[in-house]
């Protein structure tokens, strides 16, 4: 038995952010960020009401209601993201409790962008192996708590954001899949956690933001992704013009338009939502599919390819018939 993904949802902050408005209190320009990016405006979170867990618990229920399945039922529940409200309960316990999914299994994934699809490929594997047979994915992130705001050339770029599917074990559904990491390239794209403090060592208790080195992470994107892309398609024996949408990892459009010059494909293969949510690391996959199904855009039987890269580095990539 494979996932097969039976609803969607997503959930975005309240506020949203324009670039003028950021070009009002930092050196930047609505211009800069939408030609070096397409990021038109971003989501952020702007009250206490307003956490990783709420919205990831909008975003769950809103894939639940849209799947029929009910939070009793689920077997497991996987939330991947890199920024949990607590280092400990996992987000995905707390969204358990929320729910009342009594009988799940629940636990966080730390895959970066990559995790969505790095969950998504756990819940696959324990279906084959017959452990469980309904699953809740959701990818979440409030990147903004983690961002260095002084740093221009990462904060424009990141969101909020959730987005949830549930899975139900079936004969058809996730075709195969492609995941990899690379640790030794780490640390262009970092966030340090707490350092040590204890009564033999302190080396000072400040978390640190998040730095990246955009220029590196770009090259590893558009290198890394299509050869992903390719592998799969070549392991699942399609053509890239089989695949009726490519769902990438929303980061910069000026990637996914390469990625799609690489495969010799239109855009129009490419559905988008970068301009609007910025980039929203593990979230940004499953919020544009719940966009898209919401959209009436898919119809039964076609063929989804998911991909995404990230921090890690983490690669992954999925094909899945809808
Ligand atoms: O999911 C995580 C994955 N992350 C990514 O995919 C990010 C991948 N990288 C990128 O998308 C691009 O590298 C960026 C969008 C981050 C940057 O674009 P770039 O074309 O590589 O710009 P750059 O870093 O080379 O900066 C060019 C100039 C610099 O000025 P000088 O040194 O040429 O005078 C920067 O200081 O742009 C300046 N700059 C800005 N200017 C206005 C950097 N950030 C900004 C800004 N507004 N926000």
């Amino acid at each position: 038995m494979r996932a097969k993904i039976i609803g969607t949802g997503s959930c975005l902050p309240d506020r949203c952010v324009t670039n003028e408005y950021l070009s009002t209190i930092m050196d930047t320009s609505d211009e800069w960020i939408k030609s070096r990016t397409g990021i038109r405006e971003r989501h952020l979170v702007s009250s206490e009401t307003e956490t990783t867990l709420t919205l990831a618990v909008k975003a769950a229920k809103a894939a639940l209601a849209d799947s029929g399945v009910l939070p009793e039922e689920l077997g497991l529940i996987l939330v991947a993201t890199v920024s949990s409200d607590f280092i400990t309960p996992s987000t995905a316990c707390m969204v358990q409790k929320e729910l009342g999914a009594s009988h799940a299994a629940a636990f966080d994934i730390n895959a970066a962008c990559s995790g969505f699809l790095f969950a998504l490929n756990t819940v696959d594997a324990y279906f084959q192996a017959g452990i469980y047979q309904t699953a809740l994915i959701i990818g979440v992130e409030t990147l903004s708590k983690i961002i260095d705001w002084k740093d221009r050339s990462t904060c424009v770029l990141f969101g909020d954001g959730a987005g949830a599917v549930v899975v139900k074990a079936a004969e058809e559904g996730l075709i195969a899949s492609l995941q990899g990491s690379d640790g030794s390239g780490g640390d262009i794209l970092i966030c340090k956690n707490r350092t040590n403090n204890n009564p033999y060592i302190s080396t000072g208790t400040d978390p640190d933001f998040l730095y990246m080195d955009g220029q590196e992470v770009f090259k590893f994107a558009v290198k890394k992704e299509p050869e992903c892309i390719n592998a799969l398609l070549k392991q699942a024996g399609f053509d890239a013009s089989d695949v009726t949408y490519y769902l990438l990892h929303q980061a910069n459009f000026r990637i996914i338009a390469s990625i799609a010059r690489k495969l010799k494909l239109p855009l129009e293969k490419f559905p988008s939502n970068v301009s609007h949510c910025g980039n929203t690391s593990a979230a940004s996959i499953p919020i544009l599919l719940d966009e898209v199904h919401r959209e009436g855009k898919l119809s039964e039987g076609d063929l989804l390819l998911l991909s995404g890269f990230g921090a890690g580095l983490t690669w992954g990539a999925a094909l899945l018939r809808w």
